[in-house]
């Protein structure tokens, strides 16, 4: 794909060397996530940030992305602050706001919505998730934190082993991950969940059709015992009609250090994109896990800022100047410490 100047609304964008170029790209965007450099090589450039539904990290680091990159941020956040609620249309929406950015970013309740937003912008739209349909940013963040954690292991995407846990049914996030997944080879997918709560037949045929296995469980136990992933969800319950329904689910796939021990191979990475619910009724991925060296929920969030930098540098077709407009940082950093 040609990223300059392309949206970004579904995986099914992306082939496999695009995936090597915003990872290759993300790579480099570290010393400025880090501070250990700054780059002004999207100044003068404006990021509007519309999340119309709950966000709290993939806003942020959106938003902290295009400011390392040296750009600035405009938000609009609730659709209830927003003329959405005057009845005015996605479209006449996202002409207004194309005028005021050259990159928008946005998050919608809705199936299509952000899709039908980017047909009437005059700017590039990212899709920061649109209903229970896609999250691709965060599968992206998501397979590059597995790259990585792979790497370290001796290990390649080619030949993964991943159980995908909770909600699949409702959960953006593994539907993205899922059609991520068949750019590569030999992969194995267990499927973890109530059958309520089932991964839609599209997308396991979609991996299926790529050459992977896939097994469909409910049991925990059986799932995250051969598996190099462990990768929980969230019950999805604002998607549910009845909030009460999302009750009957909740906390039916807790993973805590004593099952992980008894059941995971050594070195088997956790993964979650956040927030994990940990009240105590649902308690997804228990607190005594976060001294397990193999947690990799933070490391998630950490890849995220550099692989929408990457994302921005690319569709802003930058990435080839970051370094020339970069400088070291004269302050005191306390990640170099
Ligand atoms: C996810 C989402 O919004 O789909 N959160 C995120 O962006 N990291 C997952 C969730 O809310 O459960």
């Amino acid at each position: 794909m040609d990223f300059a100047g392309a949206h970004i609304l579904s995986i099914e964008q992306f082939e496999r060397g695009d995936i090597d170029t915003l990872f290759r790209t993300a790579d480099r965007m570290e010393p400025f996530a880090q501070r250990r450099r700054v780059t002004r090589v999207l100044e003068g450039a404006i990021l509007g940030n519309m999340f119309f539904e709950a966000s709290t990290r993939t806003r942020i680091s959106f938003g902290s992305a295009f400011n390392l990159l040296g750009g600035e941020v405009r938000e609009s956040v609730g659709a209830e602050s927003s003329s959405l609620v005057k009845g005015e249309s996605l479209r006449d929406t996202a002409r207004v706001l194309s005028g005021y950015s050259d990159v928008i970013c946005m998050r919608h309740p809705q199936a299509g919505s952000v899709a039908e937003f980017a047909s009437a912008s005059r700017v590039p739209v990212i899709n920061g998730g649109d209903g229970s349909n896609e999250h691709p940013s965060q599968a992206l963040l998501d397979l590059y934190t597995i790259e990585r954690e792979l790497q370290a292991r001796g290990r390649h995407i080619d030949g993964l082993r991943i159980a995908m846990i909770g909600d699949l049914k409702y959960g953006r996030t593994v539907h993205s991950l899922s059609k991520l997944l068949t750019l590569y080879r030999n992969i194995r997918v267990v499927l973890v969940s109530p059958p309520e709560l089932a991964m839609p037949e599209a997308y396991v045929e979609a991996l299926r059709t790529a050459g992977h296995e896939v097994e469909v469980t409910e049991s925990l136990e059986q799932s995250i015992s051969r598996v190099d992933i462990v990768y929980s969800t969230r019950i999805q319950e604002e998607r549910f009609q009845d909030r009460s329904q999302a009750d009957l689910y909740r906390g039916r796939f807790r993973l805590n250090q004593a099952i992980y021990t008894r059941h995971c191979e050594p070195n088997t990475v956790i993964m979650h994109p956040l927030p994990r619910d940990s009240r105590a009724e649902a308690n997804e991925l228990d607190a005594d896990l976060d001294s397990n060296p193999n947690l990799a929920i933070f490391r998630q969030t950490d890849n995220g800022l550099i692989v929408r930098m990457a994302l921005f540098a690319l569709i802003l077709d930058v990435a080839h100047l970051v370094d020339q407009y970069a400088r070291e940082v004269p302050w005191f950093n306390h990640r170099n410490r």
